[in-house]
């Protein structure tokens, strides 16, 4: 399996490699289901290949990963299984964060802050904030992310600036509303890949994945492999991306 991927690696061409890979990371609950499970354990068992996923975009050279970690959708399950992703979602990332660091990751989360408990945000900024002068891997966490709660906050910014005379609003371009997205400053994604045979966005990255390819695999999150994610690189650097050109 661990020279598996790596044969796949060494037939990436690096002329071709996308800049930026956004994952949809579905499945853990139905893989629960499928091993009599409680659903919380398969969010567990997510987190290592999340783990993986991170270790192998580094080995590959990608240079922008972001990754789905918690919808503005996902506060509609139950108490007992929103309280269990917030603790180990940032659980997860005070445990890694040291070797995060170390191997050059530069993360940071994005999102919204509503309705996170209290404190929340500082703690995720504590910890991101020593991996911030890396640059070897961006890696972003979708947390508590809705693209159409990036927008209205984008919009509500811009709003501001309009009414105190900073920007006109015929000065309100397709490049200002990127700079006024949670990525700003990012290339948009050229890739994006969702697991568990679910064909829909649910609210991801909508403005920044308007010329992206997507690559769908039937796999569950918790048995997506090093492979499989090469394999999608592979088969992005199939494509041929027109932008609206002949
Ligand atoms: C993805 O797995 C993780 C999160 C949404 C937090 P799901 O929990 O959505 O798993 P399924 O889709 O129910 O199998
Ligand atoms: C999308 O998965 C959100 C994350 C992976 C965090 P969901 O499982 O919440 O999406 P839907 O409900 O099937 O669209
Ligand atoms: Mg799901």
């Amino acid at each position: 399996m661990e020279n598996d991927y790596k044969s796949l690696i060494a037939k990436i061409d690096k002329t071709k490699m996308p800049t930026h890979i956004a994952i949809i990371m579905d499945g853990n609950g139905r893989w629960a289901n499928k091993h009599g499970l409680k659903r919380i354990n398969g969010h567990k068992a997510g987190v290592k290949v999340v783990r993986e996923i991170v270790e192998t975009a580094r080995e590959a050279g990608l240079k922008y990963l972001t990754v789905y970690a918690f919808s503005t959708e996902n506060w509609g399950r139950s108490k007992i299984e929103v309280n269990y992703l917030l603790k180990l979602i940032l659980d997860s990332l005070i445990n890694e964060i040291d070797d995060l660091v170390e191997n050059g990751v530069n993360i940071r989360f994005i999102g919204t802050e509503e309705h996170l408990p209290p404190g929340y945000d500082v703690k995720v900024e504590e910890n991101c904030r020593r991996s911030w002068h890396n640059s070897e891997l961006y890696l972003n966490v979708a947390m508590n992310y809705g693209g159409r709660r990036e927008l209205v906050e984008a919009i509500q910014s811009i709003a501001n600036k309009t009414k105190q005379g900073i920007l006109q609003p015929e000065e309100i371009t397709e490049q200002v509303i990127s700079d006024h997205l949670y990525t700003a400053g990012m290339p948009d994604p050229d890739l994006v890949i969702r697991t568990s045979g679910e064909i829909r966005l649910s609210n991801y990255l909508i403005w920044q994945s308007t010329y992206s390819e997507f690559w769908f695999t039937d796999t569950l999150w918790p048995e997506f492999t090093r492979a499989e994610f090469i394999q999608s690189i592979l088969d992005y650097q199939e494509r041929k991306r027109r932008f609206g050109k002949r």
